[in-house]
C-alpha cells in the first residue's frame, strides 16, 4: 500500500512498476452455490485441426507452426529499429495477396511514412487497409464495423485506452490494451497481432506483461550491424516453439533465407585460431554456426568473461569443466565467445563446440575447416549424446563438411547413422575429447 503516486518500487527498484490496483466493490459477497454451473465435456473431440492461413512466406509460416490460426492473437517483440514493422508489413501483404482481409493500424508512423516503406518494399499496391492511429476505443470500433480477418497493431506501447489513467506504454495501459485486443480477437474471430519493443535491461515497459494473454509469441532477433534476422517462436498453442525463420535485411527490406547453414557459414574466412562449426538443430531444423573464441593474456585483475550469442552461464561451466577434469585452465587470460552472424544458441549441444573453441583459441592454432562438432558436456567431465544426431551430420555432409567430432552413443536404434561422407571421431569424455583436439591442431 502506497499513500502517494511512487515512482519506483522500493521493493525491487525498478522505475514505474507500481500499478494501482482498484479493490472490488465491498458489497454483499455472492453466496456459494449462486453461481450457474458450468456443462462439462471430454478430451475426445471431432473437431477437425484449426484451418490456416498462409502467407507464402514460408520462412513465417512455418514459424507459425503451419500458417496463421484464425482468431488467434500473436505477439512480436524485438529491439527497437531491428525490423518489426517491414516484417510486419511484408507478412501482412503476403496474407493480403492469400486472400485475406489485412488492416495495419500504424501507431508509431504517420500513414504516408507508412506507405513510403511500402514503396520501398514494392508493397505499394498490396490490397492492405491502413490506419495511423493510437486511440484504442476509436480502433476497437472501427475493427467492429469492418470485421477484417487480419490486424496489425504497431506498436503496443503506442496504444492507450481512455479508462485508464496512466500514460501510454505503461504496465496498466498495456496490460489493458492487450487485454482488450485479445478479447476482441477470440470474440469476434479476427486474427490480431501486437508489436512490442523490449527493452535491453529491464523490460519493465516491453511485452513481458502482454506473454501470457496471447496465443503465439515470437521474437525478431538479430544484432544491428548484420543483415541476418531471426523470428523465433517462444510459445505456441498452436505448433511447436522454438521454431525459427531466417531472414535477411536488404535494401529492399526482409528477403527469407531458405539455406540459412551456407548463410551463416558464408562469412568464415580462412581457417582461424578459435572458429569452430557447431552443428546444430533449430525447432525442426539443423543448422550450422560457427563459434568464435578469443583468448588473450589479461592485465585486469578479473579477467574478462563476453558473451555473444551464447547462454554466459554455459560458457562458465565448460570452462570450469575443463579446468576440474581436465586440468586446462583460464585463469589470468580475457575470454570472448561469439556466435559468427548475431545468431543465438540456446542448445546445451554447443558444450562442446564451445570447449574446441576456446582450446583452438588458447593453443592459438586452427582446427581443420572440414570439422563439425556437437555434443553436451556434463559436470563429471562425461560427454553425453544430443538428439537428432543424424539431422546434423546430413546437414554437415550437405555442406561439404568431412569429419565430425561428437559424444560415443546415441547412434539411432537401427545402427544405421551412416551419413556418407562424414568421418565420426566419436569421444567418452572431455580428457578424450581434448586429447583428439589438440592432435587435430597439432599442438599436442
Ligand atoms: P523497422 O521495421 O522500422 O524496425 P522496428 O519496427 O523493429 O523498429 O526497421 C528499421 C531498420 O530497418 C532501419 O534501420 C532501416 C532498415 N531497413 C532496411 O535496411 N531495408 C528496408 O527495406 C527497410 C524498410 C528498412
Ligand atoms: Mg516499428
Amino acid at each position: 500500500m502506497h499513500r502517494k503516486w511512487q515512482g519506483r518500487c522500493e521493493a525491487c527498484g525498478a522505475w514505474n512498476a507500481l500499478v494501482e490496483e482498484v479493490p472490488l466493490s465491498a458489497g454483499p459477497r455472492p453466496a456459494p452455490g449462486r453461481g450457474r454451473q458450468i456443462a462439462l465435456s471430454t478430451l475426445a473431440t471431432d473437431e477437425p485441426p484449426p484451418p490456416r492461413a498462409r502467407s507464402g512466406m514460408a520462412e513465417l509460416d512455418r514459424v507459425l507452426g503451419g500458417g496463421l490460426v484464425p482468431a488467434s492473437a500473436i505477439l512480436v517483440g524485438g529491439d527497437p529499429g531491428i525490423g518489426k514493422s517491414t516484417l510486419l508489413l511484408q507478412a501482412t501483404a503476403a496474407f493480403a495477396g492469400a486472400g485475406l482481409d489485412c488492416l495495419y493500424v500504424s501507431g508509431e508512423e504517420a500513414a504516408a511514412q507508412v506507405r513510403l516503406r511500402a514503396q520501398r518494399l514494392g508493397l505499394a499496391r498490396a490490397p492492405v487497409r491502413l490506419a495511423a492511429e493510437t486511440g484504442l476505443r476509436d480502433i476497437l470500433t472501427t475493427l467492429d464495423a469492418e470485421r477484417p480477418d487480419l490486424v496489425v497493431i504497431d506498436s503496443i506501447q503506442t496504444m492507450w485506452l481512455d479508462s485508464i489513467e496512466s500514460a501510454p506504454g505503461s504496465v496498466a495501459q498495456l496490460r489493458a490494451v492487450a487485454h482488450e485486443l485479445v478479447t476482441f480477437a477470440k470474440r469476434r474471430g479476427v486474427s490480431v497481432v501486437l508489436v512490442g519493443h523490449v527493452t535491453k535491461d529491464g523490460q519493465i515497459a516491453g511485452p513481458r506483461v502482454v506473454e501470457h494473454m496471447v496465443d503465439c509469441v515470437l521474437y525478431f532477433e538479430g544484432e544491428r550491424g548484420h543483415q541476418f534476422r531471426i523470428l523465433r517462436a517462444v510459445k505456441n498453442r498452436f505448433g511447436p516453439a522454438d521454431e525459427i525463420g531466417v531472414f535477411e535485411m536488404t535494401g529492399q527490406g526482409l528477403a527469407e533465407v531458405a539455406n540459412p547453414s551456407a548463410l551463416f557459414l558464408s562469412e568464415r574466412g580462412r581457417p582461424a585460431p578459435g572458429s569452430v562449426v557447431f552443428a546444430g538443430i533449430e525447432g525442426t531444423r539443423p543448422m550450422l554456426t560457427e563459434i568464435q573464441a578469443l583468448v588473450a593474456p589479461s592485465s585486469l585483475a578479473m579477467p574478462r568473461r563476453t558473451v555473444l550469442g551464447l547462454d554466459s552461464g554455459r560458457l562458465s561451466t565448460v570452462m570450469a569443466v575443463l579446468e576440474a577434469r581436465c586440468g586446462i585452465g583460464f585463469a589470468g587470460q580475457d575470454v570472448f565467445l561469439n556466435v559468427a552472424g548475431g545468431m543465438r544458441v540456446h542448445e546445451p549441444a554447443a558444450d562442446l563446440a564451445v570447449a574446441a573453441a576456446l582450446l583452438s583459441a588458447r593453443d592459438d592454432v586452427a582446427l581443420p575447416p572440414e570439422l563439425v562438432v556437437f555434443g553436451e558436456i556434463s559436470l563429471s567431465g562425461a560427454l553425453r549424446p544430443v538428439s537428432q544426431r543424424e539431422n546434423r551430420l546430413k546437414e554437415a555432409g550437405k555442406l561439404g563438411f568431412t569429419a565430425a567430432m561428437l559424444p560415443a552413443g546415441g547412434r539411432a536404434a537401427q545402427g544405421a547413422d551412416t551419413v556418407p561422407g562424414v568421418v565420426l571421431r566419436e569421444q567418452a569424455d572431455l580428457a578424450g575429447f581434448v586429447t583428439a583436439i589438440l592432435g587435430a591442431t597439432g599442438a599436442g
